[in-house]
């Protein structure tokens, strides 16, 4: 159980994580790539973003969303009062596939059990949001983006918020800006109600209400319950309004 880890163990095992990402040639796309991606945020983030895959810039740079899409995702976190150091950002891929194509079946289907289910679950976040389709694919099998984007579920006392990739909001000419705004501004609401569904209503001290005691003046210390243990991709950065082919179920 990563829950109880201590947040030393949990940091060596996600940078181990990054460690192996970085030297990775478990599926073909290790063959192309400049720098593999792992993710980029604290550990301890409450909001973990999922894109699709490293684009150019990514795969230079290793680190996921640097180019006009990763703008836009900073434009769109200043709008709620974060910035990307406060998020852990990440993909589903972690190697940039060949022209910015399509993530394949065989290339999700390794990258995704392999690193992001175990990222996932050593961050243990309040909320992911996925951006795209791709990532969208992995929790929501078979939904189409038009119609939940912005709908968020619950499971386990996280929420999962699907949201357009950056990359098609950029290619609407800012027709979509406005609703990818409404969406973005759900996640503080959400990431305070995950809060509360994981800490457990404080019980009334056992001498309240008696003024001259002195245990009245003490104040309640409402201890945590669980500090939840735990070219950007150019023209072609291309998520489309249709599910992946074949769907990945994370669980
Ligand atoms: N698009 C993605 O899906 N991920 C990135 O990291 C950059 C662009």
């Amino acid at each position: 159980m990563t829950s109880s880890l201590t947040l030393d163990q949990r940091t060596a095992a996600l940078d181990a994580i990054a460690g192996e990402i970085r030297v990775c040639t478990k599926c073909p796309l290790h063959q192309g790539r400049t720098k593999a991606v792992p993710g980029d945020g604290p550990y301890t983030a409450d909001i973990m973003f999922i894109g699709e895959g490293p684009g150019f810039h990514e795969d230079q740079q290793g680190l996921p969303f640097v180019g006009a899409s990763g703008r836009l995702l900073e434009e769109m976190l200043a709008v709620i009062g974060l910035n990307r150091k406060q998020v852990f950002i990440t993909n589903v891929v972690k190697c940039r596939p060949p022209e910015n194509r399509d993530p394949m079946p065989n290339e999700m289907g390794t990258c995704v059990p392999t690193y992001l289910n175990r990222q996932i679950e050593l961050i243990n976040p309040k909320v992911i949001v996925t951006l795209g389709r791709y990532s969208m694919g992995l929790f929501f099998p078979n939904a189409k983006i038009s119609a939940i984007h912005g709908k968020p579920k619950w499971e386990n006392n996280r929420a999962y918020l699907p949201m357009f990739h950056p990359a098609a909001v950029l290619r609407s000419m800012d027709t979509m800006k406005t609703q990818y705004e409404i969406d973005f501004k759900k996640l503080p609401g959400l990431v305070e109600e995950a809060l509360k569904r994981v800490k457990p209503a404080t019980p009334p001290h056992p001498l309240a209400g008696l003024d001259d005691s002195p245990a009245a003046e003490i104040k309640d210390t409402k201890a945590e319950a669980k500090p939840s243990a735990p070219p950007d991709k150019p023209k072609d950065d291309k998520p489309k309004d249709e599910p992946p082919l074949k769907q990945l179920s994370l669980f």
